[in-house]
């Protein structure tokens, strides 16, 4: 067991509503495992956590750099009590969660670029990857898998990730344990999959705490970005999706695809 997950266990004691909890040193995928937990009838709060992932994933297909010892790898399994519909909104609640909770532990200037980055000054800090299978209209399970770059310093990314990534250490100078930031973090989970159950919306408070509004963007309605459009952030749509206003002055909402911060100040 790596060094700053030895006490993983005593860390996590207090976390009321969390299940099982399944440590690999190494494995494909967090969440595929955690999926296949669900498959299989897992209860809700069955937690998975790797110190290193040979095939993370990442939203779009992309794959989520898992080196050893670096970063915090796990997925959360859900089983919430909402549409279907609404499992994309869950992604949304945990990264306002998530920020609040990173923000609390001294890193003021987290951002959540829409719809699952965590940024700092521009760079990815962090991603969120959620899986649902659904019962009928309803969520059945959701996984929520979050990656984290904890004690990364540059030349820890591959030459394509450096320029666009940042890490805890390199963004407060100091080493993070990463049982202790898992127990910070994960209640943030629970508390926003409670409170969508309970509020339904998301939307005035995505708008309030993201930190997206009117932020100007270039954005794609196709996701091999070919027709590379601008326009600004209007807010969030009830079902989760983004309203930009384009350069022609046209509404827009995209559902999937990614968006890129067009301001010079942030390039991701
Ligand atoms: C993204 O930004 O594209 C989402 C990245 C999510 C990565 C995490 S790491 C733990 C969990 N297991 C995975 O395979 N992916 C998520």
């Amino acid at each position: 067991m790596p060094h700053d997950l030895q006490n993983l266990e005593k860390s996590l004691s207090k976390i009321a509503p969390l299940g099982p909890l399944y440590f690999f040193p190494s494995i494909d995928s967090t969440n595929r495992f955690a999926v296949e937990l669900g498959r299989n009838g897992a209860p809700g709060g069955s937690l998975v956590l790797a110190d290193a992932q040979s095939a993370g994933r990442g939203r779009l297909g992309r794959n989520w750099e898992s080196p050893a010892g670096l970063g915090l790898y796990f997925s959360l399994l859900l089983r919430p009590k909402l549409e279907a519909a609404s499992a994309p909104l869950l992604t949304l609640a945990v990264g306002l969660g998530l920020a609040g909770q990173l923000r609390k532990l001294g890193i003021p200037e987290v951002m959540v670029k829409w719809p699952n980055d965590l940024l700092v000054q521009g760079r990815k800090l962090g991603g969120i990857l959620t899986e649902m299978l659904p019962r009928g209209s309803q969520v059945d399970f959701v996984v929520v898998g979050v990656g984290i770059n904890v004690a990364q310093t540059l030349e820890d990314f591959s030459p394509e990730t450096a320029p666009l990534a940042t890490s805890l250490r390199l963004a407060t100078h100091r080493d993070w344990n990463r049982a202790e930031l898992l127990a910070e973090l994960l209640p943030a989970l629970f508390l926003e999959s409670s409170r969508l159950e309970r509020e339904g919306s998301l939307k005035t408070r995505w708008e309030q705490e993201s930190g997206m509004l009117g932020v100007p963007i270039a954005y794609s309605e196709d996701l091999e970005h070919k027709a590379l459009r601008h326009g600004r952030v209007l807010g969030l749509a009830e079902d989760g999706k983004l309203r930009i206003e384009n350069e022609d002055g046209e509404i827009t909402e995209l559902l999937a695809g990614d968006i890129k911060i067009s301001s010079s100040k942030f390039k991701v």
